[in-house]
């Protein structure tokens, strides 16, 4: 028994900053955001808009897509590295919202990666019986980000996508999902301040440490290498090439990467599925955002073969190929 996506959703906050915005907050402009990562807007959560609050939206548009009511719903994940709170999980605050009242809910920490690490749980549980599992990706990343450090201030948004995962009835479903880990380069991109390791105090705040750190340039080359194997894995467990897929969807860190991915690959770059122009990096966000596009729009038809590749801090990394 194959498992399925039966709906997607999302929600972007209204709110635009746009690079000439940006350049008014540190020394920037929008020729180099534009040229070094291809972003040109990203959205940000209003002051008190959390996690939860972008999540519920996209989830209540999944379930709407999908025809399932939140009641149904046996378990909710949600793969974030900026929930409402360290405890309790973003999860249990949608699964309270939704009125999900027979569901498990918990939060899935994988960063950029999140959504697929998640999907693959949800595929397990419908597997092992589970009839509906509810799986989004939302992230409040302007919460870690250091509005005074441009390397990193001009890459991310904030934003929410859902999936709602059940039986697959037909050909459609989810062909494979691998996941990947590597902790010795956990320092490339992270988070130092504000957990256990070191708690918040005035000084972590002094230190700039409560925000998300980033060795850009290094992580570049890994994430280019590392989405690539992955994507020749997954096109290798399924006996597909390249050319049997019709919508690629990634995560989406900056156009250069998924322009020397697809170059690699030889795969034409106008099958993939890119919303980083208009998002910026939404982390666990980006690929269920970009797939509720795509799957919007006509880019996904039924039938289709969808891949998606996602690569982020851990480091982690995974893919998926699914029959749409
Ligand atoms: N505006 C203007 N100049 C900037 C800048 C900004 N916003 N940010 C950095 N620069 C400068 C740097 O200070 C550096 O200046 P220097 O040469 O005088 O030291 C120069 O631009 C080049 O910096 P570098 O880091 O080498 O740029 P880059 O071409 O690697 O681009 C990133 C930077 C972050 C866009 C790019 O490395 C990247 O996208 N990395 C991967 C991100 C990723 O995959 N994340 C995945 C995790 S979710």
């Amino acid at each position: 028994m194959k498992s399925q996506i039966l709906g997607t959703g999302s929600y972007v906050p209204p709110k635009i900053l746009t690079n000439t915005d940006l350049e008014k907050i540190v020394d920037t402009s929008d020729t180099w955001i534009v040229d070094r990562t291809g972003i040109h807007e990203r959205r940000i959560a209003e002051p008190g808009e959390a996690c939860s609050d972008l999540g519920i939206r996209a989830s209540e548009s999944a379930l709407a897509n999908a025809g399932i009511a939140a009641q149904d719903l046996d378990m909710i994940l949600v793969a974030t590295c900026t929930g409402d709170y360290p405890l309790p999980s973003t999860a249990c605050l949608i699964q309270h919202r939704l009125g999900a009242t027979r569901a498990a809910a918990c939060d899935i920490a994988a960063a950029c990666c999140g959504f697929v690490y998640a999907l693959s749980i949800a595929n397990a549980y419908i597997k092992a019986g589970y009839r509906y599992v509810l799986v989004v990706g939302a992230e409040v990343m302007s919460a870690i980000t250091d509005w005074s450090d441009r390397n990193t201030c001009v890459l991310f948004g904030d934003g929410a996508g859902a999936t709602v995962v059940g039986r697959s009835e037909g050909e459609a479903g989810i062909l494979s999902l691998h996941l990947h880990a590597d902790g010795r380069l956990a320092d490339l991109i992270c988070v130092p301040g504000g957990g256990s390791s070191r708690p918040a105090s005035q000084t972590i705040l002094d230190e700039r440490l409560p925000y998300v750190k980033m060795r850009g340039n290094e992580t570049f080359k890994i994430a280019v290498k590392t989405m690539e194997e992955a994507v020749r894995e997954a096109l290798a467990a399924n006996e597909l090439t390249i050319n049997d897929i019709d919508c690629f969807v990634p995560h989406q860190a900056n156009i250069r990467i998924l322009k020397a991915v697809a170059e690699r690959l030889k795969l034409p770059l106008e099958k993939t599925a890119i919303n980083l122009d208009r998002f910026g990096n939404t982390s666990a966000a980006s690929i269920p955002l970009a797939l509720d596009e795509a799957v919007k729009t006509g880019k996904v038809q039924p039938g289709n073969l969808v891949l998606l590749a996602a690569f982020g801090s851990g480091l982690t990394w995974a893919s998926g190929v699914l029959r749409w």
